[in-house]
């Protein structure tokens, strides 16, 4: 069996320093010491479960270089960058790069006018790329890629602020199982969901806000927030277990386990060959 391996980076700048989604406020801000007892927590349960991470280096002012699920999108040795739409956002680029050229993967760019925040909004589920866009994303920038490395992309279109990224409403569990929250999408984005993935469990509101979906999926592991007992038990009978770390620091930049995290030997659900 491979070894899974995630990139991550310590939250030593991490803040609220500016608000580019709902959920961001700068009044009421994050606790430095919650926030990095809850990484370090997230950190463990994965070495716990025989994950290799990896980790960057933080960078002041740079406070949300933690999500690294934003770095850009995998495909074996292949690293494909974000183009991130909000600026502060964009200074994150020249790091992520430095790191994976430093680690044996090819950068490679998209053309330039194209949105695209990574694996934050690009999720394979099987061969099929499942692509978020119009909040942060431009469906253009997924099918360059799509044709690029020669794969089927299914652009959806993210209608609630909320879920501005695909990882929060949308998580692949396995190449023909997924977890989703339905309002999220528009009637067309649920119907592509629900006619190319046989097996679907939904989550519900309450659970959807707490960040269900933005799950880290090891093995039949399944490592997300707090307060998503609903969906641990639908997870439990598809032969699941979930491992739940309180993550609520995060929550408050609009991100979660998901986000902190970057699959680099690809997803469990991912069939890159
Ligand atoms: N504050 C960050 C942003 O708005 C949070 C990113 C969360 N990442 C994710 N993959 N959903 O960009």
């Amino acid at each position: 069996m491979r070894t899974p391996r995630i990139l991550m980076c310590p939250p030593d700048f991490y803040g609220i320093e500016y608000e580019i989604n709902p959920w961001m406020s700068r009044s009421r801000g994050s606790t430095p010491e919650r926030a990095h007892q809850q990484w370090r927590n997230l950190h463990d349960a994965l070495v716990k479960l025989g994950v290799k991470i990896e980790l960057m280096q933080p960078q002041k002012g740079l406070p949300d270089l933690v999500f690294t699920a934003n770095a850009g999108l995998m495909f074996g040795r292949r690293f494909f960058s974000s183009r991130f739409r909000h600026e502060v956002r964009a200074r994150e680029t020249p790091f992520f790069d430095a790191w994976f050229a430093d680690h044996e993967f090819t950068v490679e760019h998209l053309p330039e006018g194209m949105y695209f925040e990574g694996a934050g909004d690009a999720l394979f589920c099987g061969r099929t790329l499942f692509a978020g866009y119009r909040i942060r994303s431009d469906a253009a920038g997924h099918q360059h890629l799509g044709k690029t490395f020669k794969r089927m992309v299914l652009p959806l279109e993210l209608v609630d602020p909320r879920f501005y990224h695909l990882d929060t409403c949308f998580c692949p569990l396995a190449p023909d199982e997924a977890i989703y929250f339905p309002p999220a999408f528009d009637a067309y984005g649920r119907k592509v969901i629900e006619s190319h993935i046989p097996r679907l469990l939904e989550v519900e509101e309450p659970e959807a806000v707490r960040f269900a979906c933005n799950a880290v999926v090891v093995g039949k592991t399944v490592i997300l927030n707090t307060g998503s007992d609903r969906l641990a038990a639908g997870l439990k009978k598809w032969g699941y277990q979930c491992v739940f770390v309180e993550l609520d620091e995060f929550i408050k930049a609009g991100g979660s386990a998901k986000c902190l995290t970057l699959r680099l030997d690809g997803e469990e659900a991912a069939i890159w060959n």
